[in-house]
C-alpha cells in the first residue's frame, strides 16, 4: 500500500492553544499542516487569514499546505506566499477562465512554492487534464468546502483513480490530496484508489492521542 504523507486541517483545531496543537501534531508525525482559509463568499464561512498564517508559519517545520476557498485567489496569493505558504492550492471553481490557471501556476511557481488546484465535488475531475503536467498537487474535495466535520463523499475515490492514473501515465509530479471527512475507514479507501495525501480534521483533532490516529490514519 503507498506510503501517505498527513496533513492536519487546523481548522478543527483548538485556537485557544494554537502553538501547542502545532506541536502536538508534529510530535505526532504530521507532515504537512492544512491551513484551510474561507472568505464567506466562494464558501459560506469565514475561517482565517494572514495574520494567522505569518504567526505560525516558522513556528514548526511540517509543510504549510495552504487551501484558498477564496474568490479572486491571485489578489491575495502574493501575501499568503509572504506569509509563509509553502503550498497555494486555489480552487478552479474561483476563476472566471481557467486559463488564468497558467498565469497563477507560473507566478507561484516564480515564488518558488508549490502550486496546488482543488476541485468541488460537482466538477468534473477532467477540467484539470490539460493542467496536470504543471501542478505540484491537486486538491480533490470529498466534502463541500466549508466546513469541518462532514461525511465523506464517495464520489471523490473515482477522481482520485482518475488523476492517479492520468499522473502515473504521462510520469507528471503532482500528488493527489484528499481533503474531507477523511478517517481510518474512508482514508484506507483512498489510500487504494491512489491517494498521496490525506488531510484530516475533526478526526486527529477530535481524538484523544494524536499520535494513535496519525499511525491508524497512516
Ligand atoms: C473544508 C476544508 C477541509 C476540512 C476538513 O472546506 O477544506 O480541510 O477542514 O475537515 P474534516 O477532516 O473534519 O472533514
Ligand atoms: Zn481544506
Amino acid at each position: 500500500m503507498r506510503k501517505v504523507l498527513i496533513a492536519p486541517s487546523i481548522l478543527s483545531a483548538d485556537f485557544n492553544k494554537l502553538g501547542e496543537e502545532l506541536k502536538s501534531i508534529e510530535s505526532a508525525g504530521a507532515e504537512y499542516v492544512h491551513f484551510d482559509v474561507m472568505d464567506g463568499h466562494f464558501v459560506p464561512n469565514i475561517s482565517f487569514g494572514i495574520p494567522v498564517l505569518k504567526s505560525i508559519s516558522h513556528s514548526h517545520h511540517m509543510v504549510n499546505d495552504v487551501h484558498l476557498m477564496i474568490e479572486n485567489p491571485m489578489k491575495y496569493i502574493p501575501e499568503f506566499i509572504k506569509a509563509g505558504a509553502d503550498i497555494v492550492t486555489f480552487h478552479y471553481e474561483a476563476l472566471k477562465d481557467p486559463e488564468e490557471i497558467i498565469d497563477i501556476v507560473n507566478f507561484i511557481h516564480s515564488q518558488n512554492k508549490k502550486a496546488g488546484i482543488s476541485i468541488k465535488p460537482k466538477t468534473d475531475p477532467r477540467v484539470l487534464e490539460k493542467y496536470l503536467s504543471m501542478l505540484d498537487l491537486v486538491l480533490v474535495m470529498s466534502v463541500e468546502p466549508g466546513f469541518g466535520g462532514q461525511s465523506f463523499m464517495d464520489s471523490a475515490l473515482d477522481k482520485i483513480r482518475y488523476y492517479r492514473s492520468e499522473i502515473d501515465k504521462h510520469s507528471y509530479q503532482a500528488l493527489i490530496e484528499v481533503d474531507g471527512g477523511i478517517n481510518e475507514e474512508t482514508g484506507r479507501l483512498c489510500k487504494e484508489a491512489g491517494v498521496d495525501i490525506l488531510v484530516a480534521g475533526s478526526y486527529i483533532f477530535g481524538s484523544k492521542d494524536y499520535q494513535e490516529t496519525i499511525r491508524k490514519l497512516r
